[in-house]
């Protein structure tokens, strides 16, 4: 037994000790304090004794997870001509992704223009500004592709406005898969061996590059994806969502299907409840892909073998959920409050069985653009070699 931060033993399926890892960027520029964020372990009294699993806090970034993402697309745009010096970029974000991009153009001057809708927080929106960036808010869904079509509408009017103006898309780019390499790398420099992974899904960016490189070290790796009720990217019908971050309307190319060996649905008051526990216990939470991912790796910690090392990735911090997940007006008005937290998920055999309103299991994951009629803007990805139902990662 080894202790970790908090003092408290750890059981021996945790590696115990974590390896330093080398800095590989100056740290001195805003840019070089991405990555290299920490792990923390998730055991009692949140998990049952003897279980529990490791955290990665991407929080720790400046802005969260997808500071790696926007850097790197941006770099590689620039590499590649896309992205002459001083041009604009222009994206549809409900925020992290706005927040690296913001860090991306201040970092190689570049204005950076963010599409967003009405749900993005108001704290957001105000960040987002002060690190210099335009945010152009759209007032109507798309009536098919809801507010994220919506959204993609206004970025393609204002690049047609300006010829200088790149989009990253990070839907579709493989940059945002080949982006979370490093994460990965960091991942197993830290814990080691990895039997389990956890990870949200909403471009599909992290889950996709995290899992290619991860396998290579651990072809066994078990990756469970962690999406929204009323999302489409597993094969559910596009229903209202409130929570942010993970979950689509569409469906991005840059989700691997082939990756996932099962995928959960959670509803907002399953990742409220788990990410205020979560609080409470372990000081580090986050929103409401926090909530949900937490959620699943409590339940995998104690489903799993007890030799299995399970590691949860938490896309960001708290603070942007102050008026949201962590508001109990908010909370109560949208009746997140009134529901027991759920120890386990229900179970579907496919993910077109029936439609989920709550925490929802199903352990056969199927690309659902590959079962519904196909449009010239989401066409069928091709077969990965890791995929029978193929990979949106080799094109865009
Ligand atoms: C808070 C949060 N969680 C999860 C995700 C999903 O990550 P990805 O787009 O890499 O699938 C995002 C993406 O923006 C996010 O902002």
């Amino acid at each position: 037994m080894s202790t970790h931060a908090l003092g408290t033993a750890l059981p021996e399926t945790s590696p115990g000790r974590l390896l330093p890892l080398p800095p590989t960027m100056p740290q001195h520029t805003p840019a070089g304090v991405v990555g290299h964020t920490p792990m923390l372990w998730i055991g009692e009294p949140f998990c049952a004794p003897q279980r529990g699993f490791w955290a990665k806090l991407e929080g720790h970034n400046p802005g969260g997870i997808k500071d790696r993402t926007a850097l790197y697309m941006v770099e590689r745009a620039r590499e590649r001509g896309q992205l002459a010096p001083g041009a604009p970029v222009v994206e549809s974000t409900s925020g992290t992704l706005g927040l690296g991009l913001a860090l991306a153009g201040i970092t190689y001057g570049h204005p950076v223009s963010l599409v967003t809708d009405p749900g993005m927080e108001p704290l957001m929106a105000r960040l987002l500004a002060a690190y210099g960036a335009e945010v152009h808010t759209v007032t109507e869904p798309h009536p098919s592709g809801g507010w994220q079509q919506a959204r993609r509408d206004r970025v393609a009017e204002l690049l047609a406005a300006d010829p200088a103006a790149y989009c990253p898309d990070q839907y579709n780019n493989p940059d945002n898969v080949a982006a979370y390499a490093p994460l990965a790398h960091e991942l197993t420099a830290q814990v080691g061996r990895i039997d389990t992974l956890i990870v949200a899904v909403g471009t599909g960016g992290h889950s996709a590059g995290v899992t290619r490189t991860l396998r290579a070290f651990c072809p066994h790796l078990r990756v469970v994806g962690v999406d929204t009720i009323g999302s489409t990217i597993f094969g559910q019908p596009a229903r209202p969502r409130i929570m942010r971050g993970l979950g689509s309307s569409i469906h991005p190319r840059n989700v691997d299907y082939g990756a996932f060996d099962e995928v959960h649905w959670v509803d907002p008051a399953q990742a409220v409840r788990t990410s205020r526990v979560l609080a409470c216990s372990h000081y580090a939470t986050g929103g409401w892909s926090v909530g949900a991912v937490a959620t699943v790796a409590r339940w995998l910690s104690l489903t799993r073998p007890a030799t299995d090392r399970i590691v949860a990735i938490f896309p960001d911090g708290p603070q942007r959920y102050f008026d949201t997940v962590f508001n109990d007006d908010y909370c109560a008005e949208h009746g997140l409050l009134d529901h027991p937290l759920l120890d386990e998920p229900d179970e579907i055999a496919d993910t077109r069985d029936r439609v989920v309103t709550r925490w929802t299991r199903c352990a056969r994951v199927v690309d659902p653009r590959a079962l519904v009629s196909v449009t010239a803007e989401e066409p069928a990805a091709p077969k990965s070699s890791h995929s029978s139902t193929g990979s949106g990662e080799e094109r865009r």
